[in-house]
C-alpha cells in the first residue's frame, strides 16, 4: 500500500487542506483512497462528511492513538496528522509511510518552527531518507512579498543528514479556491479547470513528486 503522510506539528500550516486535495486527486484517477484523520479536530473527517456523493468516493478513518486500521483493498493511504504529536506516535506514522510533504507557510514564527521540526526529524535514527522520502512545500503564499522570498531560499538549501538537498516541491499561493473547495467537500481539482489553473499548474511539481519513484524509499 501507497502511504503518504502530510506532518508539520504547527496548526494551521495546510494540512488538512493538502491531505484532502491529494486524496481527492488520487481518488479522481480512479484509486482505493482511504484518508486517514489522526487530529481530534477532526478537519478531513468533517471534509468527508460532507463531499458529495456523485465524487469520486474517498473512504475516510479516524485515529485515535496510534493504531492505523486501513480497510484492506486501499491503494493509497492519505494520513493527516494532528499539530501536537508527541514522539511515540509521530514515530509509528513515520513507520507506515513512504513519502511524508510538510507543508510551511511564509511567516518568520512558522520558518523558525520548520527548522526545529525538521531538526528533530532528522535526528531519529535511519528513520529518513533511506526509509521515509521528505518533501516541503511552501502554503498560502502570497506572492511577491519579501517572507515569501525568504522561505524560499530557506527550503531550496535545507539538507538531510546524508548531505543531500531535502526536496522543496511547490509554493502553492493563498488562493479562495481552497476554501471554497474545503466548504463543499471538494478539492481543487474538482472545481472548474478554468478557474483553478495556476493553482493546479502549482501542484503539478508535487504530483509529479508523488506518482513518481523519487518520492519512494530506495531499498
Ligand atoms: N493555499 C491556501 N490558500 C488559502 N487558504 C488556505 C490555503 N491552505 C490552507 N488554507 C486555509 O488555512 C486554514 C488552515 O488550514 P488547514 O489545512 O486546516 O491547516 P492544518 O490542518 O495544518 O491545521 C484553513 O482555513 C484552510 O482553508
Ligand atoms: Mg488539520
Amino acid at each position: 500500500m501507497r502511504t503518504i503522510i502530510v506532518l508539520n506539528p504547527k496548526g494551521g500550516c495546510g494540512k488538512s487542506t493538502i491531505a484532502t486535495n491529494i486524496a481527492s486527486y488520487f481518488a479522481i484517477k480512479g484509486k482505493k483512497v482511504t484518508l486517514a484523520d489522526c487530529d481530534p479536530q477532526g478537519s478531513s473527517r468533517d471534509w468527508l462528511s460532507i463531499r458529495p456523493n456523485a465524487y469520486s468516493a474517498i473512504n475516510g478513518i479516524v485515529v485515535e492513538g496510534d493504531r492505523l486500521q486501513v480497510p484492506r483493498n486501499t491503494d493509497i493511504l492519505i494520513i493527516d496528522t494532528p499539530a501536537a504529536v508527541d514522539d511515540k506516535r509521530l514515530k509509528k506514522y513515520l513507520r507506515k509511510a513512504q513519502s511524508l510533504v510538510m507543508p510551511i507557510i511564509a511567516s518568520p514564527i512558522d520558518i523558525r518552527a520548520a527548522e526545529h521540526f525538521l531538526k528533530e526529524l532528522f535526528s531519529f535514527k535511519g528513520s529518513i531518507d533511506n526509509k521515509i522520502k521528505i518533501a516541503t512545500i511552501a502554503n498560502r503564499v502570497r506572492e511577491d512579498t519579501l517572507i515569501a522570498a525568504k522561505l524560499e531560499h530557506y527550503l531550496d538549501n535545507v539538507k538531510l543528514p546524508n548531505g543531500k538537498k531535502l526536496p522543496f516541491m511547490t509554493m502553492l499561493r493563498a488562493s479562495q479556491n481552497y476554501i471554497h473547495a474545503a466548504e463543499r467537500g471538494l478539492s481543487i481539482f474538482e472545481l472548474p479547470p478554468s478557474k483553478t489553473y495556476y493553482d493546479r499548474e502549482q501542484w503539478a511539481p508535487l504530483l509529479r513528486w508523488l506518482t513518481s519513484k523519487r518520492s519512494l524509499p530506495s531499498k
